[in-house]
Order: structure tokens, then sequence, then C-alpha cells
């Protein structure tokens, strides 16, 4: 059984309830039954959720060098995708473990700021504009 750990980073928390036009009707919970219902044979599904820019890094190092390490990470870090060195930093300094990018929106149809990610160059790759599907898309890359 591998684990695989989702991260949320800021305003992820309102999936279902936050501009559902862009990021769907679907909240965390219905996409987490889903995710971890499709991979109950294979894989451990742990989520960790923040709004919170050191808490997100924290988790990180956590998920490599803490006393349960995963096996990859799914990482949708919402704005600081777009902002945060440090994240970016974090996900480097976690290497080998593999971290997949994903956005439930399409990042590069939108305003020019979100074309940028400090993420992409340091995960493994990035999925995005797919809907809720793209959590369950990046667990079967990690697998
Ligand atoms: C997002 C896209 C980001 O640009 C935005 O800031 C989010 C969500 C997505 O899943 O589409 O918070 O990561």
């Amino acid at each position: 059984m591998k684990k695989i750990l989702i991260v949320n980073g800021p305003n992820l928390n309102l999936l279902g309830r936050r501009e559902p036009e862009v990021y769907g009707p679907d909240t965390m919970d219905d996409i987490l039954v889903g995710v971890r219902d499709r991979f109950a044979d294979v894989a451990e599904i742990e989520y960790f959720q923040s709004n919170h820019e050191g808490a997100l890094i924290d988790r990180l190092h956590e998920a490599a060098y803490g006393s349960c390490p995963v096996d990859g990470v799914v990482l949708n870090a919402g704005g600081y995708t777009h902002t945060s060195v440090a994240l970016a930093d974090a996900v480097a300094a976690i290497a080998p473990l593999p971290v997949v990018e994903v956005h439930l929106s399409n990042v590069h149809a939108r305003e020019s700021f979100r074309r940028q990610s400090y993420l992409g160059p340091v995960c493994a790759g990035t999925i995005t504009g797919l809907g809720a599907k793209v959590y369950s898309l990046a667990v079967e890359a990690l697998l």
C-alpha cells in the first residue's frame, strides 16, 4: 500500500462554495471520497489543507522527513503557486520525493499572473484545468 499526501493551499477549504463556475461544484470532502474510493486497494490517501504558507512548508518537510514519510505528494498550492519562492524551495528540499502540481482551473486560460508557477520547475509534473479529476490523475501518476 502506497501512501500519498494531498496538500491544498489557501482558499481551497472553500471548494464547493468558492467561485463554483471556476472551480466546480464539489467540496474537497466530495473529491476525497472519490479519490479514496478509487485507489482503496493500492493507496492510503492523506489530506492536509492550510491557508498559511509556513504550515504548508512544515507539512511538506514532514512528508519527507517525518516519522511517517509518504511516497508522493499532490500539491495544489492555490495562489502561492504564483508567488511563493519559499514553497518552491520546500518542494526542492524534499527531493527526490515526487510532487505533482495540480490546479482545478486551467491557469493558462486565465489572468496572465496565473501563467507563472514557481512550483512547475521543481515538481515532477503539472496537471491543470480538468476540474476535480486532477487529484485522481495526479495520484495515478504517483503510483
Ligand atoms: C488554483 C488556481 C490558482 O491560480 C488559484 O489561486 C487557486 C486555485 C486551481 O486549483 O485552479 O486558488 O490553484
